[in-house]
């Protein structure tokens, strides 16, 4: 394989410019050239291809958002749209592609590989941390220290003025962030779209805890979490309890932003470094993932349907330890 290409798509996740670089210094190192994709599946499509230096990806290691910028792409949805992509990536002479997004994304590369015989390769880049197949996503880390350094501090105000409050994580569908920045943040409840919520139990908990004299409390509720999100539990709240004191906060894309961790940082160079090896091996529609601390190839197929599930010790000890 003599060129191949990389893009991030979908919403952006600090160290994703990590995995840029590693994708793009490898193949150099290999001697394999890099092009970068700019603006996602659309840009693919409307041909905006840059070759990659070395020093194009220099300095960016620390930076969070993505130097290639990334999108939502319709048009690539489409059959017609795909096609235009694989036009343009030919036209380079690129034959093989690094998809750096979440499970969305990957359905879009199978396709381009199953239509248009491009060699694809996926690395999981989403704060959700939801994708089958790894155990952690590029982006996640981060997002947790972002989301625990902002509920620490709301616990500060929270229990200077005796208020309860109801703070929003984000997750489409997933309750990583949440889950983890509850058990983190000793919050004393946690609402996740994983798991049946119980609000008659949260009024009782809650009542019982002003009986006691516990007059400050922290919430936290997964953006997804089927009850609708922050705003509607604390208007719920509001009706049930009048003796209580709410606010609410919603993080927002706070959590998407910002230097990746260290952590982030080594995962997102594993996962590019084994993109372009993958490739150079002749193996395709592969997603990086990582399991146990071992970086594994795993077939794109067994990402599909399927859900990242929350492992139960954790909603165990979120249940023991939050009250
Ligand atoms: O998938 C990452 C994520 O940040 C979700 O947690 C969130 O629901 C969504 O993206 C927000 O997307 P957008 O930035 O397009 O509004």
């Amino acid at each position: 394989m003599k060129k191949i290409a990389v893009l991030s798509s979908g919403g952006d996740a600090p160290g994703m410019n990590a995995a840029i670089r590693a994708v793009c210094r490898t193949a150099l190192y290999y001697g394999t050239a890099c092009y970068g994709v700019y603006r996602g599946y659309q840009g693919l499509i409307d041909g905006e291809i840059k070759k990659l230096e070395t020093t194009d990806v220099s300095n960016i290691i620390q930076r969070g958002g993505t130097i290639l910028k990334t999108a939502r792409s319709e048009e690539f949805m489409h059959a017609a749209g795909r096609k235009k992509a694989a036009e343009n990536l030919k036209k380079h002479g690129i034959d093989g592609l690094v998809i750096i997004g979440g499970d969305g994304s990957f359905r879009g590369a199978q396709k381009l590989q199953q239509e248009h015989n491009i060699a694809v390769v996926g690395i999981p880049g989403t704060i959700d941390n939801d994708i089958a197949g790894t155990d952690f996503t590029i982006g996640f880390d981060t997002a947790l220290q972002t989301a625990v350094d902002a509920i620490d501090k709301i616990r500060d105000t929270a229990e200077a003025h005796d208020r309860i409050f109801i703070v929003e994580v984000m997750g489409r569908d997933a309750g990583y962030l949440a889950l983890h920045s509850g058990i983190s943040c000793g919050a004393e409840h946690v609402f996740i779209p994983e798991q049946e919520e119980d609000l008659e139990k949260l009024v009782r908990d809650i009542t019982d805890d002003q009986r006691r004299k516990k007059l400050s409390n922290i919430i936290i509720v997964a953006e997804g979490d089927e009850f609708g999100g922050a705003k509607k539990l604390d208007d719920f709240l509001q009706k049930r309890i009048s003796t209580i004191q709410t606010r609410v906060s919603i993080l927002g894309h706070i959590q998407r932003g910002g230097s990746p961790t260290p952590n982030d940082r080594i995962l997102a160079s594993r996962m590019g470094y084994d993109a372009v090896l993958c490739l150079l091996a002749g193996e395709n529609d592969k997603m990086i993932g990582i399991q146990k601390g071992e970086i594994r190839r795993i077939s794109f197929s067994q990402t599909d349907n399927a859900k990242h599930a929350i492992a139960n010790d954790l909603k165990e000890i979120a249940r023991i330890l939050t009250k």
